[in-house]
């Protein structure tokens, strides 16, 4: 009869775990009366009944399989003696010896020929670390945005620690880690610095920390830290041309008219703006535009000499309460010229018909030279060369006319 009710009450309880946790992978481990759920007694539970461990050989390496199996970190200790008292039924496992690797005490080995004596007296118990708390990463770093080259500076720091190994330092979608910084068991908090910084390091970076267990190889990473992102500016030497009229021989623009400057780089950035420096030999005149477009065009509508010498590009950046300046441009020089007066069509038009006045006069003169000579008789020389240069006169009227 007592049996009966005993098969039931199993069969219930069966049930129980079915509907919970699942009947497979419920609890087979528990620490009871403890100062937290990470400490206590430890009880498995075999034949669907639960029972102690005793004593005999448990040490750390059976705690962390202990810890490890109930998400509670490592061992800090492992406990002889019923340190959190004596429990009751049966006493399950008599001499344990795990190597730290195990997934559950039940995975690890009995020694059958040891044969202890164990009495409730003997029930082992374990002090778990605890979850690892999460560690916080803080920037050392006076800014979040860098210039490749340059060097950013964290802090990685965990309240409460315990047998800490080491601290990483993780870029958001790389798997290793990028800086490693070893310590002391109880060092809570570390520099990590990445040095000579390029774009792809511009990301979101965390920190993680190990924590060793009694075996050597035995490490625990703690939850990832809060995130910090970094940006990485990049500034190309910015590249240049100019255009003006094409009868301007290259390198210089002609005095009055339109040139045109344009900056262009290949790597933008929001909020950033050119800047044409022109260097004369009295001074540096500087002017600058939004950059808005990968080229930007500097007019001048009208050239002078004050717009002669040497121009350059710079790229500038403001971000993050930075300022950032490119290398300049290689040097465009620009000479400017007075109109050619031999080229110039004005002056040209001028010439042509200069020149068509003066040739005219010559053959009018010459024929009316030639025509007075025949006509010459020297009794009346004197009254025909008065005729003549009326003729001459009146032909240079005509062609006036
Ligand atoms: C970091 O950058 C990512 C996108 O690159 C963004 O989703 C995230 O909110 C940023 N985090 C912080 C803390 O600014
Ligand atoms: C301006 O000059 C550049 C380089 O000399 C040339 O490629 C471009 O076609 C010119 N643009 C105009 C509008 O003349
Ligand atoms: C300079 O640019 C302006 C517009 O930005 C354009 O109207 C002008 O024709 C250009 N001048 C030359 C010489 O290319
Ligand atoms: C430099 O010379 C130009 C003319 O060549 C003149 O317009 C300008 O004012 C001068 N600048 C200085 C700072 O003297």
């Amino acid at each position: 009869m007592l049996r009966i009710f005993q098969l039931i009450f199993l069969l219930g309880s069966l049930h129980v775990q079915l509907n919970g946790v699942g009947a497979f992978d419920g609890p087979h481990i528990r620490l009871l009366d403890g100062d937290n759920e990470c400490s206590g007694r430890v009880e498995v539970l075999r034949h669907n009944q639960w029972g102690t461990v005793c004593d005999h050989g448990w040490d750390l390496r059976e705690a962390d399989v202990v810890c490890l199996d109930l998400g509670c970190g490592l061992a800090e200790s492992a406990l002889h003696g019923a340190a959190y008292g004596q429990g009751s039924g049966e006493i399950w496992l008599r001499h344990v010896q795990c190597s730290g690797h195990e997934a559950s005490l039940m995975r690890c080995a009995t020694v059958l020929h040891s044969d202890p004596h164990c009495t409730h007296l003997n029930d082992a118990g374990v002090k778990c670390s605890g979850t690892l708390l999460m560690p916080s990463l803080s920037l050392l770093s006076p800014h979040a945005v860098f210039v490749a080259g340059e060097a950013v500076r964290f802090s990685c720091t965990v309240l409460l620690g315990h047998h800490l190994s080491d601290f990483h330092l993780y870029k958001q979608g790389v798997s290793t880690p990028l800086v490693t910084q070893r310590v002391d068991q109880s060092q809570t908090r570390v520099e990590l610095t990445l040095t000579d910084l390029e774009t792809f390091h511009q990301g979101s970076y965390s920190c993680v920390y190990r924590i060793r267990g009694s075996s050597p190889s035995q490490l625990l990473a703690s939850p990832p830290s809060n995130s910090i992102n970094i940006t990485v500016v990049e500034l190309l030497t910015p590249q240049h041309w100019y255009n003006t009229s094409t009868e301007a021989p290259v390198g210089s623009v002609i005095k009055g008219q339109g040139f045109n400057i344009t900056c262009v780089t290949k790597q933008q950035y929001p909020g950033a703006s050119f800047q044409l420096r022109l260097s004369r030999s009295n001074g540096t005149v500087r002017q600058s535009l939004p950059a808005l477009t990968p080229a930007v065009t500097f007019t001048f509508s009208s050239a002078q000499s004050s717009n002669e010498g040497y121009y350059y590009c710079l790229y500038r950046v403001q971000l993050g309460g930075r300022t950032f300046i490119s290398r300049e441009s290689q040097p465009l020089p620009i000479a400017v010229r007075d109109p050619d007066p031999v080229l110039s069509p004005m002056v040209i038009s001028w010439l042509v018909s200069g020149l068509t006045f003066v040739v005219a006069l010559i053959i009018i003169i010459i024929v009316a030279k030639v025509l007075c000579q025949r006509e010459e008789k020297p009794s009346e020389l004197e009254r025909e060369t008065r005729t003549c240069v009326d003729n001459t006169y009146v032909a240079l009227s005509i062609n006036k006319i």
